[in-house]
Protein backbone atom coordinates (compact mmCIF):
# COMPACT_ATOMS: atom_id res chain seq x y z
CA UNK A 1 0.00 0.00 0.00
CA UNK A 2 1.19 3.81 -0.80
CA UNK A 3 2.28 6.20 1.44
CA UNK A 4 -0.46 7.79 4.29
CA UNK A 5 -2.75 10.47 2.45
CA UNK A 6 -5.93 12.00 3.44
CA UNK A 7 -8.62 11.01 1.88
CA UNK A 8 -12.37 12.54 2.52
CA UNK A 9 -15.04 9.78 1.99
CA UNK A 10 -18.88 10.62 1.62
CA UNK A 11 -21.31 7.53 1.56
CA UNK A 12 -24.87 7.94 3.10
CA UNK A 13 -24.20 5.41 5.11
CA UNK A 14 -21.20 5.77 7.52
CA UNK A 15 -18.97 2.91 8.82
CA UNK A 16 -20.79 2.89 12.39
CA UNK A 17 -24.24 4.12 13.68
CA UNK A 18 -24.99 4.85 17.03
CA UNK A 19 -27.70 4.38 19.42
CA UNK A 20 -28.47 3.79 23.52
CA UNK A 21 -29.58 0.59 25.45
CA UNK A 22 -31.40 -0.18 27.52
CA UNK A 23 -29.65 1.17 30.25
CA UNK A 24 -28.99 4.69 28.45
CA UNK A 25 -25.77 3.94 27.27
CA UNK A 26 -24.58 4.74 23.97
CA UNK A 27 -23.53 1.62 22.22
CA UNK A 28 -21.73 1.66 18.64
CA UNK A 29 -22.86 -0.53 15.71
CA UNK A 30 -21.05 -1.52 12.63
CA UNK A 31 -23.15 0.39 9.66
CA UNK A 32 -24.74 -2.18 7.33
CA UNK A 33 -23.98 -2.94 3.50
CA UNK A 34 -21.05 -3.87 1.13
CA UNK A 35 -20.03 -0.44 0.59
CA UNK A 36 -19.08 0.43 4.08
CA UNK A 37 -17.70 -3.19 4.54
CA UNK A 38 -15.37 -2.27 1.59
CA UNK A 39 -14.20 0.88 2.53
CA UNK A 40 -13.70 0.50 6.16
CA UNK A 41 -10.17 -1.03 5.80
CA UNK A 42 -9.20 2.72 3.99
CA UNK A 43 -9.22 3.90 7.32
CA UNK A 44 -6.31 1.41 9.00
CA UNK A 45 -3.81 2.87 6.19
CA UNK A 46 -4.77 6.36 5.54
CA UNK A 47 -5.98 9.79 7.34
CA UNK A 48 -9.61 9.17 6.55
CA UNK A 49 -13.01 11.55 7.48
CA UNK A 50 -15.95 10.12 6.93
CA UNK A 51 -18.80 12.23 6.10
CA UNK A 52 -22.05 10.30 6.19
CA UNK A 53 -25.70 10.57 7.55
CA UNK A 54 -26.98 10.81 10.95
CA UNK A 55 -29.53 8.28 10.51
CA UNK A 56 -30.13 7.46 14.06
CA UNK A 57 -30.83 9.81 17.64
CA UNK A 58 -27.51 9.24 18.78
CA UNK A 59 -25.82 9.88 15.02
CA UNK A 60 -27.70 13.52 15.64
CA UNK A 61 -26.10 13.67 19.41
CA UNK A 62 -23.10 12.79 17.98
CA UNK A 63 -22.98 15.10 15.16
CA UNK A 64 -23.74 17.86 17.25
CA UNK A 65 -20.82 16.67 19.74
CA UNK A 66 -18.49 17.14 16.78
CA UNK A 67 -14.97 15.44 16.51
CA UNK A 68 -15.44 11.37 16.80
CA UNK A 69 -14.84 9.22 13.73
CA UNK A 70 -17.44 10.19 11.45
CA UNK A 71 -18.38 13.57 10.74
CA UNK A 72 -22.43 12.92 10.85
CA UNK A 73 -24.65 15.28 8.64
CA UNK A 74 -27.58 16.10 11.10
CA UNK A 75 -30.22 16.57 7.75
CA UNK A 76 -33.49 17.87 8.23
CA UNK A 77 -36.14 14.90 8.73
CA UNK A 78 -38.40 15.26 6.17
CA UNK A 79 -36.23 16.62 3.98
CA UNK A 80 -33.76 12.88 4.46
CA UNK A 81 -37.06 11.45 3.76
CA UNK A 82 -37.55 12.75 0.58
CA UNK A 83 -34.15 12.29 -0.41
CA UNK A 84 -33.71 8.65 0.93
CA UNK A 85 -37.46 7.20 0.41
CA UNK A 86 -38.64 9.26 -2.38
CA UNK A 87 -35.63 9.88 -5.23
CA UNK A 88 -33.05 7.82 -3.99
CA UNK A 89 -34.68 4.59 -3.58
CA UNK A 90 -37.06 4.01 -5.55
CA UNK A 91 -36.76 6.32 -8.05
CA UNK A 92 -32.73 6.23 -9.28
CA UNK A 93 -32.23 2.54 -7.40
CA UNK A 94 -35.51 1.12 -9.94
CA UNK A 95 -34.08 3.21 -12.64
CA UNK A 96 -30.77 1.68 -12.28
CA UNK A 97 -31.66 -2.03 -12.03
CA UNK A 98 -34.35 -1.55 -14.50
CA UNK A 99 -37.00 -2.52 -11.89
CA UNK A 100 -40.16 -0.15 -12.92
CA UNK A 101 -42.80 -1.49 -15.61
CA UNK A 102 -43.13 1.80 -17.46
CA UNK A 103 -47.07 1.07 -18.54
CA UNK A 104 -47.73 2.38 -14.87
CA UNK A 105 -44.61 3.13 -13.28
CA UNK A 106 -43.30 5.48 -12.18
CA UNK A 107 -45.09 8.75 -12.48
CA UNK A 108 -43.30 11.98 -12.15
CA UNK A 109 -45.59 14.07 -10.90
CA UNK A 110 -45.63 17.36 -8.50
CA UNK A 111 -44.64 15.58 -5.16
CA UNK A 112 -41.78 13.86 -6.55
CA UNK A 113 -40.48 17.40 -8.20
CA UNK A 114 -41.13 18.74 -5.09
CA UNK A 115 -39.03 15.60 -3.22
CA UNK A 116 -36.48 16.08 -5.98
CA UNK A 117 -35.79 19.50 -4.48
CA UNK A 118 -36.46 19.85 -1.29
CA UNK A 119 -34.90 16.28 -0.56
CA UNK A 120 -32.39 15.09 -3.23
CA UNK A 121 -31.03 18.32 -4.11
CA UNK A 122 -31.32 19.79 -0.36
CA UNK A 123 -29.20 16.77 1.12
CA UNK A 124 -26.56 16.70 -1.67
CA UNK A 125 -26.31 20.34 -1.14
CA UNK A 126 -25.61 19.58 2.67
CA UNK A 127 -23.25 17.23 2.10
CA UNK A 128 -21.50 19.26 -0.50
CA UNK A 129 -21.23 21.66 2.68
CA UNK A 130 -20.12 19.61 4.74
CA UNK A 131 -17.21 18.23 2.28
CA UNK A 132 -16.13 22.17 1.76
CA UNK A 133 -15.85 22.43 5.62
CA UNK A 134 -13.56 19.79 5.66
CA UNK A 135 -11.50 20.34 2.58
CA UNK A 136 -10.71 23.53 4.82
CA UNK A 137 -9.35 21.77 7.49
CA UNK A 138 -7.47 19.54 4.61
CA UNK A 139 -7.13 21.39 1.29
CA UNK A 140 -5.12 18.56 0.02
CA UNK A 141 -7.54 15.61 1.14
CA UNK A 142 -9.05 13.75 -1.95
CA UNK A 143 -12.22 13.24 -1.90
CA UNK A 144 -13.98 9.43 -2.92
CA UNK A 145 -18.44 10.05 -3.05
CA UNK A 146 -20.06 7.04 -3.16
CA UNK A 147 -23.12 5.98 -4.91
CA UNK A 148 -26.76 7.02 -6.09
CA UNK A 149 -27.35 9.42 -3.16
CA UNK A 150 -24.68 11.94 -4.00
CA UNK A 151 -24.89 12.22 -8.01
CA UNK A 152 -25.09 16.26 -7.57
CA UNK A 153 -22.55 16.88 -4.30
CA UNK A 154 -19.71 16.98 -6.72
CA UNK A 155 -20.40 20.02 -8.67
CA UNK A 156 -21.71 21.44 -5.82
CA UNK A 157 -18.35 21.23 -4.41
CA UNK A 158 -16.31 21.74 -7.83
CA UNK A 159 -17.80 24.88 -7.69
CA UNK A 160 -16.79 26.18 -4.49
CA UNK A 161 -13.25 24.56 -4.65
CA UNK A 162 -12.18 24.80 -8.18
CA UNK A 163 -9.13 22.42 -7.41
CA UNK A 164 -10.39 19.60 -5.05
CA UNK A 165 -9.32 16.26 -6.54
CA UNK A 166 -12.88 14.54 -6.61
CA UNK A 167 -13.65 11.10 -7.37
CA UNK A 168 -16.94 9.23 -7.28
CA UNK A 169 -17.53 5.07 -7.12
CA UNK A 170 -21.39 4.28 -8.41
CA UNK A 171 -21.90 0.37 -6.62
CA UNK A 172 -24.87 0.00 -8.72
CA UNK A 173 -26.09 -0.42 -12.43
CA UNK A 174 -25.58 2.01 -15.20
CA UNK A 175 -27.99 1.73 -17.92
CA UNK A 176 -27.86 3.46 -20.68
CA UNK A 177 -31.72 4.98 -21.07
CA UNK A 178 -32.49 7.75 -18.59
CA UNK A 179 -35.90 9.02 -19.87
CA UNK A 180 -37.81 8.02 -17.21
CA UNK A 181 -36.54 11.09 -15.46
CA UNK A 182 -37.26 14.56 -17.59
CA UNK A 183 -34.40 15.46 -19.38
CA UNK A 184 -33.55 18.60 -16.41
CA UNK A 185 -33.13 15.87 -13.86
CA UNK A 186 -31.54 13.52 -15.90
CA UNK A 187 -28.89 15.68 -17.15
CA UNK A 188 -28.73 17.48 -13.47
CA UNK A 189 -27.35 13.95 -12.29
CA UNK A 190 -24.61 13.05 -14.90
CA UNK A 191 -23.36 16.86 -14.77
CA UNK A 192 -23.02 16.33 -11.08
CA UNK A 193 -20.81 13.34 -11.92
CA UNK A 194 -18.91 14.82 -14.46
CA UNK A 195 -17.61 17.43 -11.68
CA UNK A 196 -15.63 14.33 -10.68
CA UNK A 197 -12.03 13.88 -11.73
CA UNK A 198 -12.86 10.04 -11.64
CA UNK A 199 -15.78 8.09 -11.72
CA UNK A 200 -15.60 4.36 -11.38
CA UNK A 201 -17.73 1.37 -11.76
CA UNK A 202 -17.44 -2.68 -10.47
CA UNK A 203 -17.31 -3.45 -14.38
CA UNK A 204 -16.48 -2.67 -17.81
CA UNK A 205 -20.57 -2.95 -18.84
CA UNK A 206 -21.32 -0.19 -16.59
CA UNK A 207 -18.31 1.99 -17.84
CA UNK A 208 -19.68 1.82 -21.07
CA UNK A 209 -23.11 2.69 -20.68
CA UNK A 210 -22.06 5.67 -18.53
CA UNK A 211 -20.49 6.81 -21.12
CA UNK A 212 -22.73 6.28 -24.12
CA UNK A 213 -25.52 7.99 -21.78
CA UNK A 214 -23.30 11.13 -21.45
CA UNK A 215 -22.93 10.91 -25.03
CA UNK A 216 -26.73 10.58 -25.78
CA UNK A 217 -27.14 13.57 -23.29
CA UNK A 218 -24.30 15.60 -25.09
CA UNK A 219 -22.59 15.96 -21.43
CA UNK A 220 -18.95 16.08 -22.40
CA UNK A 221 -17.25 13.31 -20.63
CA UNK A 222 -13.46 14.61 -21.51
CA UNK A 223 -12.22 15.89 -18.09
CA UNK A 224 -13.32 12.65 -16.25
CA UNK A 225 -11.50 9.28 -16.01
CA UNK A 226 -14.25 7.06 -16.59
CA UNK A 227 -13.00 3.49 -15.20
CA UNK A 228 -13.75 0.42 -13.36
CA UNK A 229 -12.72 -2.05 -10.83
CA UNK A 230 -14.73 -4.61 -9.43
CA UNK A 231 -15.36 -4.42 -6.02
CA UNK A 232 -14.71 -7.95 -3.41
CA UNK A 233 -14.51 -9.06 -0.05
CA UNK A 234 -12.13 -8.83 2.81
CA UNK A 235 -10.55 -12.09 2.60
CA UNK A 236 -9.12 -12.22 6.89
CA UNK A 237 -12.72 -11.37 7.44
CA UNK A 238 -14.23 -14.36 6.22
CA UNK A 239 -11.50 -16.91 7.19
CA UNK A 240 -11.70 -16.13 10.55
CA UNK A 241 -16.00 -15.90 10.60
CA UNK A 242 -15.68 -19.37 8.19
CA UNK A 243 -14.55 -21.08 12.03
CA UNK A 244 -16.17 -18.76 14.40
CA UNK A 245 -18.33 -19.91 17.33
CA UNK A 246 -21.46 -18.08 15.85
CA UNK A 247 -21.10 -19.91 12.25
CA UNK A 248 -19.78 -23.18 14.30
CA UNK A 249 -23.68 -23.06 16.18
CA UNK A 250 -25.57 -22.35 13.18
CA UNK A 251 -24.15 -24.59 10.97
CA UNK A 252 -25.06 -27.49 13.46
CA UNK A 253 -28.70 -26.37 13.40
CA UNK A 254 -28.80 -26.24 9.77
CA UNK A 255 -31.98 -28.20 8.34
CA UNK A 256 -30.71 -29.52 4.99
CA UNK A 257 -31.79 -32.14 2.72
CA UNK A 258 -29.52 -34.86 0.28
CA UNK A 259 -28.85 -31.28 -1.74
CA UNK A 260 -29.32 -27.92 -0.67
CA UNK A 261 -29.83 -24.79 -2.54
CA UNK A 262 -29.23 -21.42 -1.42
CA UNK A 263 -29.84 -18.07 -1.59
CA UNK A 264 -28.90 -14.58 0.42
CA UNK A 265 -30.08 -11.85 -0.20
CA UNK A 266 -31.74 -8.39 1.13
CA UNK A 267 -35.40 -8.26 0.41
CA UNK A 268 -34.77 -5.85 -2.58
CA UNK A 269 -37.06 -6.60 -6.11
CA UNK A 270 -33.70 -6.32 -8.02
CA UNK A 271 -32.68 -9.61 -6.09
CA UNK A 272 -34.90 -11.70 -8.36
CA UNK A 273 -36.53 -13.96 -5.48
CA UNK A 274 -40.08 -14.82 -6.45
CA UNK A 275 -38.94 -15.86 -9.88
CA UNK A 276 -36.15 -17.87 -8.20
CA UNK A 277 -38.74 -19.23 -5.95
CA UNK A 278 -40.79 -20.01 -9.36
CA UNK A 279 -37.85 -21.50 -10.84
CA UNK A 280 -37.40 -23.96 -8.24
CA UNK A 281 -40.83 -24.89 -8.25
CA UNK A 282 -40.48 -25.66 -12.28
CA UNK A 283 -37.53 -27.89 -11.31
CA UNK A 284 -39.47 -29.91 -8.76
CA UNK A 285 -42.45 -29.97 -11.77
CA UNK A 286 -40.24 -31.07 -14.48
CA UNK A 287 -37.96 -33.46 -12.77
CA UNK A 288 -39.64 -35.40 -10.64
CA UNK A 289 -36.23 -36.92 -9.31
CA UNK A 290 -35.41 -34.10 -6.52
CA UNK A 291 -38.61 -34.37 -5.24
CA UNK A 292 -37.46 -34.70 -0.95
CA UNK A 293 -33.98 -34.53 -2.06
CA UNK A 294 -33.51 -31.21 -3.01
CA UNK A 295 -34.01 -28.15 -0.33
CA UNK A 296 -34.40 -24.09 -1.20
CA UNK A 297 -33.16 -22.16 2.23
CA UNK A 298 -33.93 -18.44 1.05
CA UNK A 299 -31.98 -16.41 3.84
CA UNK A 300 -33.30 -12.88 3.38
CA UNK A 301 -32.10 -9.77 5.49
CA UNK A 302 -35.51 -7.54 5.28
CA UNK A 303 -34.59 -3.98 3.48
CA UNK A 304 -35.99 -0.82 2.98
CA UNK A 305 -38.91 -1.49 4.96
CA UNK A 306 -40.34 1.87 4.85
CA UNK A 307 -40.70 1.82 1.05
CA UNK A 308 -44.18 0.30 -0.66
CA UNK A 309 -42.55 -1.17 -3.60
CA UNK A 310 -40.30 -3.34 -1.13
CA UNK A 311 -43.39 -4.33 1.26
CA UNK A 312 -45.13 -5.39 -2.14
CA UNK A 313 -42.10 -7.25 -3.02
CA UNK A 314 -41.69 -8.65 0.21
CA UNK A 315 -45.65 -9.73 0.16
CA UNK A 316 -44.63 -11.36 -4.11
CA UNK A 317 -41.66 -13.57 -2.30
CA UNK A 318 -44.08 -15.22 0.27
CA UNK A 319 -46.44 -15.65 -2.02
CA UNK A 320 -44.33 -17.63 -4.18
CA UNK A 321 -42.70 -18.91 -1.43
CA UNK A 322 -45.94 -20.50 -0.09
CA UNK A 323 -47.15 -21.62 -4.01
CA UNK A 324 -44.26 -23.87 -3.73
CA UNK A 325 -44.34 -25.21 0.15
CA UNK A 326 -47.84 -26.09 -1.02
CA UNK A 327 -47.31 -28.29 -4.03
CA UNK A 328 -44.11 -30.01 -2.15
CA UNK A 329 -44.32 -29.44 1.38
CA UNK A 330 -40.60 -29.26 3.16
CA UNK A 331 -38.71 -28.29 -0.06
CA UNK A 332 -38.79 -24.12 0.97
CA UNK A 333 -36.96 -22.79 3.41
CA UNK A 334 -37.75 -19.34 3.92
CA UNK A 335 -35.43 -17.28 6.80
CA UNK A 336 -36.16 -13.14 7.10
CA UNK A 337 -33.80 -12.19 9.36
CA UNK A 338 -30.60 -9.72 9.49
CA UNK A 339 -28.02 -12.96 10.93
CA UNK A 340 -24.95 -12.95 9.21
CA UNK A 341 -23.38 -15.90 11.18
CA UNK A 342 -26.64 -18.20 9.90
CA UNK A 343 -25.84 -16.54 6.49
CA UNK A 344 -22.19 -18.03 6.07
CA UNK A 345 -23.23 -21.21 7.82
CA UNK A 346 -25.62 -21.59 4.66
CA UNK A 347 -22.67 -20.50 2.46
CA UNK A 348 -20.76 -23.03 3.67
CA UNK A 349 -22.98 -26.19 3.14
CA UNK A 350 -25.12 -25.59 -0.15
CA UNK A 351 -24.50 -27.68 -3.31
CA UNK A 352 -25.81 -24.49 -5.72
CA UNK A 353 -25.77 -21.02 -5.08
CA UNK A 354 -28.34 -19.24 -6.74
CA UNK A 355 -27.52 -15.65 -7.82
CA UNK A 356 -30.32 -14.74 -10.26
CA UNK A 357 -30.32 -10.47 -9.99
CA UNK A 358 -32.19 -8.93 -12.41
CA UNK A 359 -29.58 -6.20 -12.37
CA UNK A 360 -26.21 -5.91 -9.27
CA UNK A 361 -24.03 -3.82 -9.69
CA UNK A 362 -21.52 -6.59 -8.68
CA UNK A 363 -23.42 -9.04 -5.84
CA UNK A 364 -20.93 -9.65 -3.04
CA UNK A 365 -23.09 -12.85 -2.40
CA UNK A 366 -21.24 -14.54 -5.59
CA UNK A 367 -17.96 -14.19 -4.00
CA UNK A 368 -18.35 -14.68 -0.29
CA UNK A 369 -20.18 -18.45 -0.86
CA UNK A 370 -17.50 -19.71 -3.27
CA UNK A 371 -14.86 -18.26 -0.91
CA UNK A 372 -16.28 -20.78 2.55
CA UNK A 373 -18.03 -23.31 0.71
CA UNK A 374 -16.90 -26.83 1.79
CA UNK A 375 -18.55 -29.00 -0.79
CA UNK A 376 -17.39 -27.50 -4.23
CA UNK A 377 -20.90 -26.33 -5.05
CA UNK A 378 -21.78 -24.17 -7.97
CA UNK A 379 -22.20 -20.99 -8.83
CA UNK A 380 -25.84 -19.75 -10.94
CA UNK A 381 -25.24 -16.74 -11.97
CA UNK A 382 -27.08 -13.82 -13.86
CA UNK A 383 -26.04 -12.53 -16.75
CA UNK A 384 -26.66 -9.27 -15.29
CA UNK A 385 -25.14 -9.44 -12.40
CA UNK A 386 -21.77 -7.30 -12.26
CA UNK A 387 -19.90 -10.58 -10.92
CA UNK A 388 -20.60 -12.23 -13.79
CA UNK A 389 -18.30 -10.12 -15.65
CA UNK A 390 -15.48 -11.37 -14.06
CA UNK A 391 -16.84 -15.26 -12.36
CA UNK A 392 -18.63 -16.15 -15.63
CA UNK A 393 -16.75 -18.70 -16.79
CA UNK A 394 -16.88 -21.21 -13.82
CA UNK A 395 -20.66 -20.32 -13.23
CA UNK A 396 -23.97 -21.92 -14.65
CA UNK A 397 -25.16 -18.51 -16.44
CA UNK A 398 -29.21 -17.87 -16.25
CA UNK A 399 -31.38 -15.10 -18.03
CA UNK A 400 -32.92 -13.41 -14.85
CA UNK A 401 -36.25 -13.06 -16.65
CA UNK A 402 -35.81 -16.71 -17.62
CA UNK A 403 -37.76 -19.49 -15.10
CA UNK A 404 -37.68 -22.27 -17.25
CA UNK A 405 -33.62 -21.19 -17.92
CA UNK A 406 -33.10 -21.18 -14.70
CA UNK A 407 -34.84 -24.39 -13.36
CA UNK A 408 -32.99 -25.94 -15.82
CA UNK A 409 -29.60 -24.52 -14.66
CA UNK A 410 -30.59 -25.81 -11.35
CA UNK A 411 -30.92 -29.55 -12.48
CA UNK A 412 -27.50 -28.97 -14.52
CA UNK A 413 -25.91 -27.56 -11.38
CA UNK A 414 -27.55 -30.54 -9.26
CA UNK A 415 -26.19 -33.15 -11.52
CA UNK A 416 -22.91 -31.96 -12.64
CA UNK A 417 -19.97 -34.36 -12.17
CA UNK A 418 -18.29 -34.34 -8.89
CA UNK A 419 -14.33 -33.43 -11.08
CA UNK A 420 -16.10 -30.38 -13.02
CA UNK A 421 -17.66 -28.85 -9.74
CA UNK A 422 -14.12 -29.14 -7.83
CA UNK A 423 -12.63 -27.25 -11.09
CA UNK A 424 -15.01 -24.53 -10.99
CA UNK A 425 -15.13 -23.99 -7.17
CA UNK A 426 -11.68 -23.91 -7.21
CA UNK A 427 -11.16 -21.40 -10.21
CA UNK A 428 -13.60 -18.89 -8.29
CA UNK A 429 -11.66 -19.27 -4.88
CA UNK A 430 -8.46 -18.57 -6.78
CA UNK A 431 -10.14 -15.51 -8.66
CA UNK A 432 -11.38 -14.11 -5.30
CA UNK A 433 -7.95 -14.56 -3.67
CA UNK A 434 -6.24 -12.61 -6.22
CA UNK A 435 -8.73 -9.94 -6.34
CA UNK A 436 -9.61 -8.86 -2.49
CA UNK A 437 -10.91 -6.02 -1.88
CA UNK A 438 -7.49 -4.37 -0.44
CA UNK A 439 -6.66 -4.87 -4.12
CA UNK A 440 -9.72 -2.47 -4.95
CA UNK A 441 -8.58 -0.25 -2.91
CA UNK A 442 -5.28 0.04 -4.50
CA UNK A 443 -6.94 0.51 -8.01
CA UNK A 444 -8.96 3.61 -6.56
CA UNK A 445 -5.99 5.39 -4.86
CA UNK A 446 -3.69 4.78 -7.96
CA UNK A 447 -6.55 6.27 -10.09
CA UNK A 448 -6.09 9.54 -7.77
CA UNK A 449 -2.59 9.72 -8.04
CA UNK A 450 -3.09 9.60 -12.44
CA UNK A 451 -5.21 12.53 -12.08
CA UNK A 452 -3.52 14.15 -10.00
CA UNK A 453 0.16 13.77 -11.94
O1 LIG B 1 -24.38 0.06 -3.32
C1 LIG B 1 -25.62 -0.35 -2.91
C2 LIG B 1 -25.78 -0.23 -1.41
O2 LIG B 1 -25.56 1.08 -0.98
C3 LIG B 1 -24.84 -1.21 -0.68
O3 LIG B 1 -23.82 -0.61 0.00
C4 LIG B 1 -25.73 -1.90 0.31
O4 LIG B 1 -25.64 -3.27 0.15
C5 LIG B 1 -27.13 -1.45 0.01
O5 LIG B 1 -27.11 -0.58 -1.09
C6 LIG B 1 -27.71 -0.87 1.27
O6 LIG B 1 -28.78 -0.09 1.08
P1 LIG B 1 -29.37 0.80 2.25
O7 LIG B 1 -28.29 1.73 2.70
O8 LIG B 1 -30.54 1.49 1.62
O9 LIG B 1 -29.77 -0.17 3.30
Amino acid sequence: MSEQRPLIIVSNRGPVTYDRDAEGTRIERRGGGGLVTALRGLREDHDVTWIASATTDEDRVVAAEGGGEVVFVAHDPLAYDLYYNVVANPMLWFIQHSLWGPAFNPTIDHAFNDAWCDGYVAINRAFAEAVVAQLDNSPDAAVFFHDYHLYLAPRMVREARPDAKLAHFVHIPWPVDWTTLPEEMRRALHNGLLANDVVAFHTARWARNFKRSCTDLACGVDRTFVTHHPISIDLAEFDALRESEEVLAAEATLDRAEKLIVRVDRTDPSKNIARGFRAFGILLDEHPEWRGRVKLLARLDPSRETIPEYVEYRAAIEAEAAAVSARYPGAVEVQVADNFPQSVAAYKQYDVLLVNAVYDGMNLVAKEGPLVNARDGVLVLSENAGAHEELGEWAVTVNPFDVWGQAEALHAALTMEPAERRRRAEAIQAQVRENDVAKWVQCLLADLDRVSA
